[in-house]
């Protein structure tokens, strides 16, 4: 497979189920949406897999499947590049609703494989039967791995119990300077037990103003305060992260994040700015 995030030297994470993905990827949320900024979305996309961020993640949900059209006009002739990530919805998640899930996202993507199929969320089917079905999916060829979304250290816990529960690859959660929580538990629960935590929304879905102390690292650094933002939260092993970027300036902004190796000053000051919260906080979701 000819993976330029390898070629980029961009570090890579593992999960227990054997997968590998660059730490940096893309994400895809509202892409789709309006036709008049598909270009420019599908541009970024692939000046992204060029610099080496070739993970993709996107959703059944996202803009009602047009999402994963715009990932699909961006893989044209490079689908081997990708570790494609999408997820269903959980009111999809019984065992036939997975199934029929996926071949919708696979006619929607325009390939023939998922890399990483997570449950977007815990909802109202028992988790036994997505499983199930992830199972039967993986065993067909159609999805490769697959993982959960916005599961806390007691769900992940509960997970373990289930039939197939311990072949769970990644939990995609969000993370970013200002929402620390997952650091106390669930970083350390996923980690030791080779379960890759997916960061999302690591610049806070936009919301992010770059603090003083996150200005004086990008200074340190000679890039942009996002990409410092976005280097924090891929500073350990095991967790990597998706910033969507709809322009090839942020994307050409964020890939500086892939090989930006912060400094103990700098994640001490990053600290002090940017504290973790010292008590177990519910899991913060978008
Ligand atoms: N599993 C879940 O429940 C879940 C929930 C939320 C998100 N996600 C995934 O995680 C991905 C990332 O999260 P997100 O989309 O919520 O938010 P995000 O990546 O934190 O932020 C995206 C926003 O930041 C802007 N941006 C990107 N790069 C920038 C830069 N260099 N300078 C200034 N602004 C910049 C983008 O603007 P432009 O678009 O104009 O470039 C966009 O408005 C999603 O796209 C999705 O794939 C998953």
């Amino acid at each position: 497979m000819s993976d330029p995030s390898r070629a980029k030297g961009i570090r890579r994470a593992r999960t227990r189920t054997g997968a590998e993905m660059p730490v940096l990827g893309l994400g895809t949320w509202k892409m789709g949406e309006d036709p008049r900024r598909r270009r420019d979305e599908v541009a970024a996309l692939r000046l992204g897999l060029d610099l080496g961020m070739t993970l993709i993640d996107t959703a059944e949900l996202y803009s009602k499947g047009e999402s994963e059209k715009v990932v699909a006009e961006a893989m044209v002739g490079r689908r081997d590049e990708v570790f494609l990530v999408t997820k269903v919805m959980p009111e999809n998640a019984s065992f036939e609703g997975t199934l029929r899930a996926c071949d919708r996202s696979l006619a929607r993507l325009k390939t023939d494989r998922i890399d990483l199929y997570l449950l977007h969320w815990k909802g109202r089917h028992p988790i036994e039967e997505t499983l199930r079905a992830f199972g039967s999916l993986r065993e067909s060829g159609k999805i490769r791995h697959f993982g959960v979304s916005n599961f806390d250290v007691a769900d992940m816990t509960a997970l373990e119990r289930v039939p197939g529960g311990r072949d769970v690859a990644s939990n995609q959660v969000l993370y970013h300077v200002d929402s620390r929580g997952i650091e106390r538990r669930l970083v350390p629960w996923c980690r030791s037990r080779g379960v890759v935590v997916m960061a999302y929304s690591p610049l806070a879905e936009g919301k992010l103003r770059p603090s003083a102390a996150l200005k004086k690292v990008a200074v340190r650094h000679d890039v942009s305060p996002y990409a410092v933002a976005i280097a924090w939260t891929i500073r350990e092993d095991g967790i990597v992260t998706i910033p969507k970027a709809g322009s090839v300036e942020h994307v050409r902004d964020n890939a500086a994040a892939a090989t930006l190796r912060l400094t103990p000053t700098d994640v001490a000051e990053l600290d002090a700015a940017h504290p973790t919260p010292d008590q177990d906080v519910p899991l913060d979701t978008a």
